[in-house]
């Protein structure tokens, strides 16, 4: 599909700070730069190294994908230590994010690789899986097969960032479709899957359920990641659906408590990544949803938390400065100069090393910020973000400091901000080998690359942090009839509407070549048994049958369930099992005291057919002990 590498359509580097040069002979003449900034000169080619990399992993014409269908983007190619080669909704949507920003920034060559992840996302959320259906919490499923079937293996699901980051993607090519005239295209065929993932965020993100909710699938409480992009997407949502004559009453009610909740994870000093965990709190998963919900036409605001916010910038430096004593790579280097940033700082992962995607978007943040003072004409300093600018600029105090009044100093701290940002551009070009590839770590002994080959995230940073230094920037989606927070921040949710998008065929592009399944009846099926049984510490509650998957009776042979949603108001044990197809059996919930005595479920025993309908490889059984 995609063989000749394409060049992503940037403007000159650094325009708007050359303008200022210009408009304000104060500051170092322009002379001073004539010199070839080695920056620049690495991202000219960086920059397509790492868009040809992302097509690469792009099904199904990318060099990467054998085996992958159409429209599918896989994590990377790496098939063991770690897996990566699955499609999931997270990284695929951020990936696309980036491409139709480059998309509408006028590499039009981008159009049918747009289209082809959006039908293919259509797809896939009629794909049934262990967190559901389309209207049953389906859509928080994290991960699927390249040839998207159903992964019916262990995983941290649901996971809830996945729809609001499909959502803006698909959103943003909206926008374009609506601007050129195609208003109907984004009706007919992005407004119902967007519709979907819209209802799926107003439905739970206040919910509770046991699952993954920080980006990195690793925390079961909530997430400062994950909060503000359901924020961001209900608002454009909202927007949307007004541009195309429909309507989303749920995004109007939700919005602001949504962000009533987002307030709550701002400690005062930095943003608490994680709710509830035993870590700092200090996380990069904040930096990402500071840059993910960026709005270049808006102010330094503190409750969306923009970049430029006090706030922001104050959880830069505390973010930033947790990896300063953690790596070797950073030691030696002064406070108020980039560092290699990593996920965060009790990091065990893959070694725990520093991130490329984390390094970048610790600079895009600072790119964006200094996008947002141009914009504004001003910057303003308070005691919440003074420590953040002492750091690059030693004499700052707080003060709001104009373009117009105090032109020099306003270019100045532009200036050390921007340099700063470069710094950490500059720490990834460091320790990127010279064919450019990008994996996901790099060593924090020696900047060697390390975990997963050619991540498909890694590049889409890159592209989007160098898109941020020259000026490039997505569009506005703050919406300020959905920015006031009530005085009081209440649970709620809301339901609905769900219905499958079935208009997936755009016009004028061939029909796609596509190796996605046939709908057929699974051999087997992952039956998950749930059973409400009150239980005592040291109790185990464990499922037999009539068949060998479950034991044939032996009460050590059946399947042991998890308490890990276990509460005293739902006293949920779990577990899943694969059984064929069509096999009819009977069975029995048996409770295991500490002491290894059994008590049996009473009669008579249960039964169960499962099931063999066409495309449903999963199926959920609902018990209470008897
Ligand atoms: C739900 O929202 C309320 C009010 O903002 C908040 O106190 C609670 O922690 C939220 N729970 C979850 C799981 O989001
Ligand atoms: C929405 O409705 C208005 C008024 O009826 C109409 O002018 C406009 O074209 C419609 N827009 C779309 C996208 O259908
Ligand atoms: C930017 O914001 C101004 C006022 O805040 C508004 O009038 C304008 O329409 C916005 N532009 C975009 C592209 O959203
Ligand atoms: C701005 O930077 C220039 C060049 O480094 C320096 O001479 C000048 O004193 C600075 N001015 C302010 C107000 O920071
Ligand atoms: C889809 O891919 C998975 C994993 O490789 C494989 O187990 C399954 O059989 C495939 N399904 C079809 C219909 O090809
Ligand atoms: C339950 O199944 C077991 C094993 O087949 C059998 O011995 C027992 O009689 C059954 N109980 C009832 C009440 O049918
Ligand atoms: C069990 O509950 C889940 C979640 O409410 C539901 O999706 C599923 O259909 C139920 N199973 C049966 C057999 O009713």
């Amino acid at each position: 599909m995609i063989s000749t590498r394409l060049i992503l359509v940037l403007p000159l580097y650094a325009l708007g700070f050359l303008q200022i040069a210009i408009a304000w002979p104060s500051v170092e003449p322009l002379a001073a730069r004539a010199s070839p900034d080695p920056l620049d000169s690495w991202l000219a080619t960086e920059t397509s190294t790492a868009l040809q990399g992302v097509l690469d992993n792009i099904g199904s014409g990318g060099a990467n994908t054998a085996g992958v269908s159409s429209g599918f983007v896989i994590a990377s190619p790496s098939k063991s230590n770690p897996d990566y080669f699955y499609t999931w909704t997270r990284d695929s949507a951020l990936t696309l994010k980036c491409l139709v920003e480059a998309f509408v920034a006028g590499n039009t060559n981008l159009q049918q690789t747009i289209q082809q992840y959006i039908s293919a996302q259509a797809y896939l959320q009629t794909v049934s899986g262990l967190s559901g259906g389309l209207a049953t919490g389906g859509l928080g499923e994290p991960k699927y097969y390249v040839n998207g079937t159903a992964f019916t293996g262990p995983w941290g699901r649901p996971q809830k960032d996945g729809p609001a980051l499909r959502a803006t993607t698909l959103i943003a090519f909206a926008k374009w479709l609506i601007s050129n005239g195609q208003s109907s295209l984004a009706n007919s065929i992005v407004w119902p899957i967007v519709q979907n993932d819209l209802s799926y965020i107003t439905q739970n993100w206040n919910t509770s359920t046991f699952g993954k909710t920080d980006l990195w699938e690793e925390v079961d409480s909530s997430s400062f990641f994950t909060t503000t992009v359901q924020y961001r997407a209900v608002v454009e949502g909202n927007t949307l659906a007004k541009q195309l004559n429909q309507t989303c009453p749920n995004c109007v009610s939700q919005a602001p408590q949504i962000l009533c909740f987002l307030q709550s994870y701002w400690t005062g000093s930095f943003i608490l990544a994680n709710v509830g965990t035993s870590r700092t709190g200090k996380d990069t998963n904040s930096i990402l949803g500071i840059i993910h919900t960026f709005d270049p036409n808006t102010s330094c605001d503190d409750s969306t938390f923009q970049p430029c916010s006090p706030r922001a910038l104050a959880n830069h430096k505390a973010v930033t400065d947790s990896f300063r004593s953690i790596y070797n790579i950073n030691s030696g280097i002064a406070q108020g100069s980039a560092v290699a940033v990593g996920r965060y700082a009790e990091d065990i992962y893959q070694g725990g090393h520093p991130w490329y995607l984390c390094t970048l978007a610790a600079a895009e943040q600072l790119y964006d910020a200094v996008y947002q003072w141009n914009k504004i004409g001003s910057i303003t300093i308070t005691t919440v973000s003074l420590a953040f600018f002492k750091d690059v600029y030693p004499s700052a105090t707080p003060g709001t400091y104009s373009s117009a009044y105090t032109p020099t100093t306003f270019a100045n701290i532009t200036a050390a901000v921007k340099n700063y940002a470069d710094g950490y551009m500059n720490m990834v070009a460091k320790y990127t080998p010279n064919d450019g590839s990008l994996t996901e770590q790099f060593s924090r002994l020696d900047g060697t690359p390390l975990s997963a080959s050619a991540l498909t995230w890694s590049y889409a940073a890159l592209l989007t942090a160098a898109a941020r230094r020259s000026s490039v920037v997505p569009a506005s989606w703050i919406d300020s009839s959905l920015n006031s927070t009530p005085s009081v921040c209440v649970a709620t949710s809301a339901t609905g509407p769900y219905s499958t998008a079935t208009n997936t065929v755009w016009p004028g592009t061939p029909p796609a070549t596509t190796t996605r399944p046939p709908c057929t009846t699974p051999s087997a099926v992952t039956v998950t048994f749930t059973v409400l049984a009150t239980t005592n510490l040291g109790d185990t509650i464990h499922v037999v049958g009539s068949i060998p998957a479950l034991g044939n009776w032996n009460i050590n042979n059946g399947v042991t369930l998890s308490p890990a949603a276990y509460t005293s108001s739902n006293p949920v044990w779990f577990g899943s099992v694969s059984i064929a197809s069509g096999t009819s059996f009977q069975y029995k919930y048996i409770n295991q005291h500490a002491d290894g005595s059994i008590v049996w479920e009473s009669d008579p025993n249960q039964s169960l057919t499962v099931p063999t309908d066409c495309g449903v490889s999963t199926a959920t059984i609902n018990d209470s002990w008897r």
